[in-house]
């Protein structure tokens, strides 16, 4: 292991244990991973692991394991990478400050494996001399019960969010660095130039169908015979295109047509409907709020975006209640406020 570059991955569940794994599985890391809730467990036992990509497995642990990031943070130990994997919900957890006692200014590069968009804005401005990079993951994978269980074959695309104060030559080399630790010849892990526009591109689906069907409880297929799709989806679709061009990314022409018929004969549930559901947080910041804030920045008006945000922020605090993460007084409070 001596010379091996200290690589630390925190999320070890679905997404980020096959993640975990493929690092492993090329053995040029010296891998840590932190694992919050089942660490007893992967401790002792490891993670079993169906997966498509890797066949079945049991007992798989990486070199290190650590309950929190801060038994992370081993004194006289630099990490080279570190990576999240874990879902991006700033309004609950924000992971610049979590990571912080494993960061060394200048020398850490922080992998941002998850889903959402302008990601790295957080993180550039509080390590501003560090290298952001950007990872698209098409992972099929979840924990049930403990087991891993990955579906879909592992393809991500990885570049960097760019940060301005960095020379590009320094922000692609890393970049490169952790694809060659990352990629192996199960997986298919490839440089994608263009981040910002790759998340745009996402942003067509996830900013509006799975937002409306979060709100209304239902699939993409029901959605679109109850006439949803075309009222209000699609209308909010157009808002994105608008805010990417006022960000000088030009998305292809046919863009809307593409993301609509993305799903052609499946009644798919997207995952923020497959959250609410659950009753789990969505990742309401990552895929709306920060498309709202790049608009205001640029004057681009959204008035369906902001409607779909505003009443997900109600549903958020309602799926925060349900967690134990708000908690009311039993009387409810009275306001002053004078509304006009
Ligand atoms: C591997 O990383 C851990 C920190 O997670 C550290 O304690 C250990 O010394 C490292 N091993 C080597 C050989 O660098
Ligand atoms: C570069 O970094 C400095 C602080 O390190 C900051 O004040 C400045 O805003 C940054 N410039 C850009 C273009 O981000
Ligand atoms: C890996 O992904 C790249 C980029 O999407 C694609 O061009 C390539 O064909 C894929 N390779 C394999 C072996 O699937
Ligand atoms: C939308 O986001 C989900 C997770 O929230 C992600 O798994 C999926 O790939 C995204 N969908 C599209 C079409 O990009």
């Amino acid at each position: 292991m001596q010379g091996k570059p200290n690589v630390l991955l925190v999320g070890a569940g679905g997404v980020g244990t096959i993640v975990a794994y493929g690092i492993d599985y090329v053995s040029k890391s010296n891998l840590s991973i932190v694992v919050r809730r089942d660490y007893e467990k992967v401790k002792d036992a490891g993670y079993a692991i169906q997966s498509v990509d890797y066949g079945n497995i049991e007992g798989w642990k990486p070199q290190n394991i650590y309950p929190s990031v801060e038994s992370a943070a081993v004194p006289g130990v630099t990490y080279d990478f570190i990576i999240l994997t874990t879902k991006n919900l700033p309004d609950i957890v924000k992971l610049e400050e979590l990571i912080e006692p494993v960061v060394t200014s200048e020398k850490t590069a922080i992998v941002l494996m998850q889903n959402g968009f302008d990601l790295g804005r957080p993180f550039i401005k509080k390590y501003p001399k560090n290298v952001i990079i950007s990872g698209v993951s098409h992972i099929g994978s979840h924990n049930s019960n403990g087991v891993i269980h990955q579906t879909q074959k592992d393809k991500s695309l990885v570049s960097y969010f760019e940060n301005p104060n960095l020379s590009q030559d320094v922000q692609e080399s890393k970049t490169h660095e952790f694809i060659t630790l990352y990629s192996n010849k199960c997986n298919n892990c490839s440089y994608f130039a263009d981040a910002k526009w790759y998340r745009y591109r996402k942003l067509v689906y996830n900013a509006t169908l799975n937002t409306v069907c979060a709100l209304t409880g239902v699939d993409t297929g029901r959605l679109d015979l109850a006439g949803g799709l075309e009222s209000v989806s699609i209308p909010a679709m157009k808002e994105v295109i608008a805010v990417a061009t006022a960000d000088g990314v030009e998305l292809p022409k046919d863009v809307i047509n593409s993301v609509v018929h993305s799903d052609d004969g499946d009644w798919f549930e997207p995952s923020m409907r497959v959250d609410v559901k659950k009753g789990n947080p969505i990742e309401l910041e990552a895929i709306l709020g920060n498309l709202l804030q790049v608009a205001r920045e640029l004057n681009v008006e959204a008035p369906v975006l902001n409607v779909l945000y505003n009443l997900l922020k109600v549903v958020q605090f309602r799926l925060k209640e349900g967690q134990g993460l708000i908690t009311l007084p039993k009387e409810r409070p009275i306001s002053d406020k004078i509304y006009k």
